[in-house]
């Protein structure tokens, strides 16, 4: 009998995330370089961007290089540069004809201008109005720098009586952290491990986490659309009770 495709649930306004682990690994497992592993995971990353787009995920966002990263070895950093600038020359045309808006954070400033010119001209390019889906890309970001300059810039904010401490709420930290989103609904992480990884720290707050063994080279969409079914089927009850 043919096999039918799965067809993914409908999520719209869910924000997604994915802490894409195991390229390394996968590498290893294979008998090829580290880079041969984050290529095999780019690749990845295109077709999960386009399962999310079809489940009208509100937002995807990606942990593609976190602040600790900087201490790998010059070469797979300089390796990971090459690969996004290949994505975005590569992927933008599809994103474009997906409306999906392209948004890097984090500091990717030590990348280079080269990059740097890439990114802006690819978020330029890429600025739906109403896009069909938010991809966010953490390029160089912590969750723990985020909140340290967040309040930097709130403490400046008070100093100057832009804003009065009564002012803080929740809703202004989520305007002056740099991440493009507010509450994060789902994290998927890949890779066998269990923990978070200095990611978005502050919206994860309700997050409901997911974790595959899959390393993220052998991600598939199938497997993605698996988590967001069992997302879908999860009562989130946000510390109140329901029986
Ligand atoms: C984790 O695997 C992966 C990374 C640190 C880099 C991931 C980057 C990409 C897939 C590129 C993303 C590019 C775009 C355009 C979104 P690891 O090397 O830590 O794996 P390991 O735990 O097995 O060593």
């Amino acid at each position: 009998m043919a096999k039918t495709k799965q067809s993914s649930p409908n999520l719209p306004g869910i924000n997604a995330a994915i802490i894409m682990d195991g390229n390394g690994r996968w590498a290893k497992k294979n008998a090829l370089n580290v880079t041969s592993g984050h290529q095999r995971g780019v690749d990845v990353v295109r077709k999960i961007v386009e399962s999310a787009a079809k489940a009208q995920l509100e937002s995807l966002s990606l942990y593609a290089f976190s602040t600790e990263n900087w201490s790998r070895p010059k070469k797979e950093i300089l390796g990971i540069k090459k690969l996004i600038i290949n994505a975005i020359d590569s992927q933008v045309p599809e994103l474009i004809n997906q409306e999906v808006r392209l948004n890097f954070f984090g500091d990717y400033s030590s990348f280079g201008d080269e990059i740097i010119r890439a990114i802006h001209q690819a978020e330029k390019i890429t600025a739906f109005k109403k896009p069909k889906l938010k991809l966010n890309i953490a390029l160089g970001y912590g969750g723990r720098k985020d909140i340290i300059e967040a309040t930097k810039l709130i403490a400046k904010d008070i100093k100057s009586e832009k804003i009065s401490v009564d002012d803080i709420s929740h809703e202004t930290i989520f305007k002056y952290l740099q991440a493009p989103i507010n509450e994060l609904d789902l994290l998927i992480r890949t890779g066998g491990d269990h923990r978070i990884s200095n990611f978005l720290l502050y919206h994860l707050a309700y997050t409901e986490i997911q974790f595959s063994d899959t390393l993220w080279p052998d991600f598939t969409d199938e497997e993605f659309i698996k988590c967001l079914e069992e997302f879908s089927k999860t009562e989130r009850r946000f510390g109140n009770r329901t029986i």
